[in-house]
């Protein structure tokens, strides 16, 4: 387990404005965790990816909530958490790929989208009215024990303001919900760094519908064939509706595939290109991409906070979790 959680006790906020609190991810912590949502409060949580705030998707109050508290319009659904297949078999109708690649990947950073079933609890407003749903087992050993302590389906957008970058790390959290939540689990920083990969199953071919931390090459393996990719016009559609293009956005501009920084920018720099160049944050000096989705979120605020204007990124290979990384950075550098 994490340092951080050994050294467990709870922590206030230190807010003024909030009463949000914070609290090592320890099994009594965990326990009042679930309490919580169970009774319809928010409480973000550590997944693998990033952090996610959490309520009960099966309580409209809850969840509109949660909307509230993000500032996230209720016509982009959110994606509902379950330990793994077996509950995600009550929700959503489960073709024989579908199944094939949630067995392979679950619990882990795979997010699909499936029919709703008859039998689905997770209330209409977290779905946007959509008659299909978003299903994710993260494999997080504290987002299990949450999980499984609730026993429904728990509701998980990125724990962040909508439209800003999403969390890796508590402090991340606090930084743009204290005060809105009631508590966050802080197990330190997320170990993958970008969200899951989300595949839809509506159709008769397999569709990517957002670039993330399991590559689509990997899942192309698995299937045995190619997937569809995202629509082009999928930027504002309600196919995909949470993929708006200007989303992940720091303050600063973010200018992209930058052969050197200029004067007054500071540089998101990969595998040591901005060298000797001032500010200056390396996602990777040794051009690891794994390393590079993990440093990715914390960087972006990072540099953000310097208050320069724009933010020069160095280019990054468009492979494996390249893609999903670049994603991240091509929506932060969108137009707003
Ligand atoms: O890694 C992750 O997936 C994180 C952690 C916390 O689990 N969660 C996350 O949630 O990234 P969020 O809300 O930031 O992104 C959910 C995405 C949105 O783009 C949303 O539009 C899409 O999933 N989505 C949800 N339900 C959908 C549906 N029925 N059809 C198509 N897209 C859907
Ligand atoms: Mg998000």
């Amino acid at each position: 387990m994490n340092r951080r959680i050994a050294e467990a006790n709870d922590i206030l906020s230190g807010d003024d404005k909030g009463r949000t609190r914070r609290a090592a991810a320890a099994r009594e912590d965990i326990g009042e965790a679930a309490e919580i949502l169970k009774s319809g409060g928010l409480v973000a949580f550590p997944t693998e990816t990033v952090y996610g705030l959490g309520a009960d998707a099966v309580s409209e109050a809850a969840v509109a909530a949660l909307y509230a508290a993000k500032g996230r319009p209720s016509f982009n659904p959110l994606i509902a958490h379950i330990p793994g297949l077996s509950e995600a078999a009550a929700q959503g109708r489960f073709t024989k790929e579908a199944q094939k690649l949630a067995e392979a990947l679950w619990p882990g950073p795979l997010t699909v989208v499936v029919p709703v079933s008859a039998t689905c609890l997770v209330t209409p407003l977290a779905r946007a009215g959509l008659d299909s749903l978003a299903l994710r087992a993260p494999s997080h050993s504290v987002a299990q024990a949450l999980l499984r302590a609730v026993g429904r389906p728990i509701v998980a957008p990125s724990a962040n303001l909508s439209g800003r970058v999403s969390p890796t790390s508590a402090e991340h959290v606090l930084a743009d919900l204290a005060g809105r939540i009631d508590l966050v689990l802080d197990a330190g920083p997320a170990e993958v760094g970008v969200e899951s990969t989300i595949v839809s199953f509506l159709e008769d071919a397999p569709r990517l519908l957002r670039a993330g931390a399991v590559s689509p090459e990997a899942i192309e393996q698995i299937l045995g064939r190619r997937l569809a990719r995202p629509r082009a016009d999928s930027g504002q559609s309600v196919a995909a509706p949470g993929m708006l293009s200007s989303h992940y956005a720091p303050r600063a501009r973010v200018r992209m595939n930058a052969a050197d920084m200029r004067d007054g920018e500071a540089g998101l720099d990969f595998h040591g290109r901005f060298l000797g160049r001032q500010p200056n944050l390396d996602l990777s000096p040794r051009g690891d991409l794994a390393q590079a989705a993990a440093n990715l979120f914390a960087y972006l605020r990072q540099l953000d906070a310097t208050g320069a204007v724009t933010i020069a990124v160095a280019p990054i290979p468009e492979q494996g979790l390249g893609e999903a990384i670049n994603d991240r950075l091509r929506r932060a550098a969108a137009r707003r």
